[in-house]
Parts: C-alpha cells; sequence; structure tokens
C-alpha cells in the first residue's frame, strides 16, 4: 500500500469533501466520514442546504471519471433545520466527538453572498469564526469559490482585494487556526488570487471550479437542467491542473486543495501530479456518496503501487517535469513523432479502406489505391492521419518515442 498521509497538513491522505448534503449537519457528515478522506469542508452556516443534483451524461460516467458535468438541478431542495450559530456549533462538536480523530474537520466561515448582500459582514464573519474554532474545527475556510464569483451581481467587484483583505483579517482576528482559502478559477484570474491568498499569509489554497452554465438537451422540454451557477465537472481539471502548475513553477509552496472535476483516481491523480498536495471533491461526494469517495481512495492507493509512486511526496508535482520542459526537449520530441509518422506506411492487411486518412490529410500524403490507403512522398509526418485511423492500419507507439527524449535527458 503507498502512503497517502499528507504531512503539510497533516491528514491521513489527500481527499478534501467539500459538497452538501454530504457536508451538511453533523448527521451527513458523519456518514460521508465512512470513506475515510483526509478532511470534510462543513457547509457554511445560514446559507440554507445543497439541493438536488443532475449528472451529465449519466452516473456511469461519473464513476468511471469519463467526461461528465454536473449542476444542482434536480428534486425537492432540502430544508436546513440550523437556526442559530449555537446550533451549528453543536454539529460542530458532535462531529468532532463521533468522527474518527483522525479525519479533519475544516468549517466553512461566511458566503460570498453576505458581501453582495452588503451590511456588517465582516463582524459577523469574524465572530463566527472566533464560535467556530472555539467549537474544534481544525481549520477555517475562506468560500471565495462558487457560487461566489459565478452568481455575484457586479462583476467588476475587487474580487482579488477582497481575498486579500478577508485572508488577512481572519489571520489577525483569529489567530492559533489555519486559515483555507477556497479560490475560483472562473471569472478571475486563478493565478493572481493565489498569489494574493498567499501575501495574505493563507495557509492554503484550494483552486477550484463551478461554472455560471446552461445545458439542454436538443429536446428541450424534457431536459432535466437548468441555467445556474453550479456547474462543475470532468472539463475543469485541466484548467485546475494549469493553474497548480502555474503556481508550482512560480516558486510558491503554500499547500493546496484542488478541485474540480474529480470523479475518479485519474482526475485525483492529475491534480496531484500538477503539484497540489489534496483534492478537493465536490460533485461525486453528494452525488455518488460513501461508496464511490471509497473505491476513489482504494484505486489511487493501488495505482499509486502499481506505478512505483511510494508516497504523496512522489506523487505531488511530479508532472511539472513536463509543465517546464525546455523548448529545446519539446522540439527534439516533435520532431521524432515526426519523423515516425513520416516515415511509417499503411499496414495493407489492417487497412479497411474507411478513407479517413485521406479526408484529413491537407498535403495529399496518403492516397487510396483501390480500397486500401498508401502513403505518397508528399507526407510531411503532421500525424493527423494517425488520429483518424480506426485500425492499427497507421500506427506508430507514440508513448515510447517520446518517453525515449526524456529518458535520454534522464528527466
Ligand atoms: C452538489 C454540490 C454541493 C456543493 N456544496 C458545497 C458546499 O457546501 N461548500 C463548499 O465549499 N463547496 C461546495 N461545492 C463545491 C465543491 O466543493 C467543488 O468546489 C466543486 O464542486 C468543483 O468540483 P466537482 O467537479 O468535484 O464538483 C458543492 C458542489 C456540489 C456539486
Ligand atoms: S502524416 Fe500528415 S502529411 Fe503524412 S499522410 Fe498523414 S496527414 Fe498526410
Ligand atoms: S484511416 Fe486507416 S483504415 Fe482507414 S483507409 Fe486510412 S489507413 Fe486504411
Amino acid at each position: 500500500m503507498a502512503n497517502l498521509y499528507v504531512k503539510e497538513l497533516d491528514m491521513i491522505n489527500p481527499f478534501v469533501i467539500a459538497s452538501s448534503p454530504a457536508t451538511q449537519w453533523a448527521k451527513n457528515v458523519l456518514k460521508i466520514a465512512k470513506c475515510r478522506p483526509g478532511a470534510i469542508v462543513l457547509r457554511n452556516f445560514g446559507h440554507g442546504a445543497g439541493g438536488g443534483s443532475f449528472i451529465g451524461p449519466d452516473a456511469n460516467a461519473m464513476y468511471t471519471g469519463k467526461q461528465a458535468f454536473h449542476s444542482h438541478a434536480i428534486g425537492t431542495r432540502i430544508t436546513d433545520h440550523i437556526n442559530s450559530l449555537e446550533q451549528y456549533c453543536e454539529e460542530i462538536r458532535k462531529i468532532k466527538k463521533n468522527m474518527d480523530s483522525d479525519i479533519k474537520l475544516w468549517v466553512s466561515v461566511g458566503h460570498y453572498s453576505d458581501i453582495v448582500k452588503g451590511g456588517n459582514w465582516e463582524k459577523d464573519w469574524i465572530n463566527q469564526a472566533r464560535e467556530i474554532k472555539n467549537a474544534g474545527a481544525d481549520a477555517l475556510e475562506l468560500h471565495f469559490n462558487t457560487p461566489g464569483v459565478a452568481t455575484m451581481k457586479n462583476r467588476s467587484f475587487n474580487y482579488y482585494q477582497l481575498i486579500y483583505n478577508c485572508t488577512k483579517m481572519m489571520k489577525e482576528e483569529v489567530p492559533g487556526v489555519p486559515i483555507m482559502v477556497k479560490l475560483a478559477v472562473e471569472g478571475c484570474d486563478p493565478f493572481t488570487s493565489i498569489q494574493v491568498a498567499n501575501l495574505a499569509g493563507a495557509d492554503a489554497v484550494g483552486p477550484t471550479a463551478r461554472w455560471k452554465a446552461f445545458y439542454f438537451d436538443l429536446d428541450w422540454r424534457a431536459t432535466q437542467a437548468r441555467p445556474g451557477g453550479g456547474y462543475g465537472g470532468t472539463q475543469a481539471t485541466p484548467i485546475v491542473c494549469y493553474t497548480i502548475a502555474e503556481t508550482r513553477s512560480a516558486g510558491i509552496k503554500t499547500p493546496m486543495y484542488a478541485g474540480g472535476g474529480v470523479f475518479s483516481y485519474e482526475q485525483a491523480a492529475r491534480i496531484l501530479m500538477a503539484g497540489s498536495q489534496c483534492v478537493q471533491v465536490g460533485a461525486l461526494a453528494c452525488a455518488g456518496g460513501v461508496s464511490a469517495c471509497e473505491r476513489m481512495i482504494k484505486n489511487l492507493d493501488k495505482w499509486m503501487d502499481d506505478n512505483g509512486y511510494k508516497d504523496i511526496d512522489s506523487l505531488c508535482g511530479d508532472a511539472l517535469k513536463l509543465f517546464n520542459m525546455s523548448p529545446e526537449i519539446a522540439n527534439e520530441r516533435t520532431e521524432l513523432l515526426g519523423k515516425a509518422y513520416k516515415n511509417t506506411d499503411v499496414v495493407s492487411d489492417e487497412c479497411i479502406g474507411c478513407g479517413n486518412c485521406v479526408d484529413v490529410c491537407w498535403l495529399e500524403g496518403i492516397e487510396m489505391v483501390g480500397k486500401k490507403a498508401r502513403k505518397t512522398d508528399a507526407c510531411i509526418g503532421c500525424g493527423y492521419c494517425f488520429q483518424v485511423c480506426p485500425t492499427k492500419a497507421l500506427y506508430v507507439d507514440a508513448g515510447s518515442i517520446l518517453s525515449s527524449v526524456f529518458k535520454k535527458h534522464g528527466i
């Protein structure tokens, strides 16, 4: 078994569950805790409960980590029964008393919509944070992710200044407890938001994505989803990975718990390999429940074992060498692959004569001779045709060609 312990945040594994209804109230936190994540973030006080969830195209696409999206869109909304800060702190005490003591409880303080509403929200946030800390939270989380950015009325509101001021305010007014700053990657420059949170003293940053979006089936009258600010999904992961890698490449070492589209161990591994120590889980927790999260944690462990990653340290940031590859090495890889594409002809026995290759060649580098394709001298090795061949008639082992350059350079 790989060692999933995250030393920077003293967590048993890198998974941070943040998604109501799975993280609403003690009862549900204790239920999702059965999957044994590293941390659970209790839903903000005073902002209602999460609603029903719509998964597109279906739950199986989510379970298997294939392209999937998710929104708050179906069913009756759940009613929150927590009406006072005292009651809320009682829930925190209940969780701390009954949850495995090696799982961390982070608690969200305030909500972006408080700011949009105006009033004396800073005072409220400080008061809430102090009470939450006294009730036993292991960390406080400032939630600057959506529905914040996606639903705020005035998009020109100074988001970066807000992150800086709020983080600094919490560090000064509520000392002695880690301040985790959950950030958006949509509607702002995520790297700037991380820099700002870091400057203000954040103990960890959590860039993640929830888009404002409009999904519908072509038979739009029968569609379940609706426009709203609650769309996550697998499309978020590459964007989040870019933000993480950019941050790490700039030398920012603040612990990170990035998320967005983490529906299987593959996306979790990518987020870790880009340089985040932890992984946030949203939709999978509420729409997949305990066993889906448990499976993801086990599968990451197994995959790490199978691939020689003995601990989180060895996995975290391992893909930064790819992100920061020198132009010379990048060119060497491209040239080697290009040569293979140019010099590899059609394996005639495998060719079914579909013509896909001829359709995508813009240089007359391939032609049909009877029912078989054949390269011509005009081929330059751009590689389009190799990607559309449904058989192995046009095939090169791109993986080993590309990795041979890294091997040669000792990477
Ligand atoms: C149904 C649902 C409820 C959520 N509730 C919360 C919440 O209560 N607190 C929070 O900080 N984030 C919440 N989120 C946001 C997630 O933590 C996460 O930032 C986001 O969902 C992106 O990741 P995903 O693609 O894994 O869902 C929620 C997300 C979903 C899908
Ligand atoms: S590699 Fe490019 S140029 Fe050569 S045949 Fe294929 S598509 Fe045409
Ligand atoms: S795409 Fe492949 S199978 Fe189809 S004609 Fe070209 S070489 Fe043959």
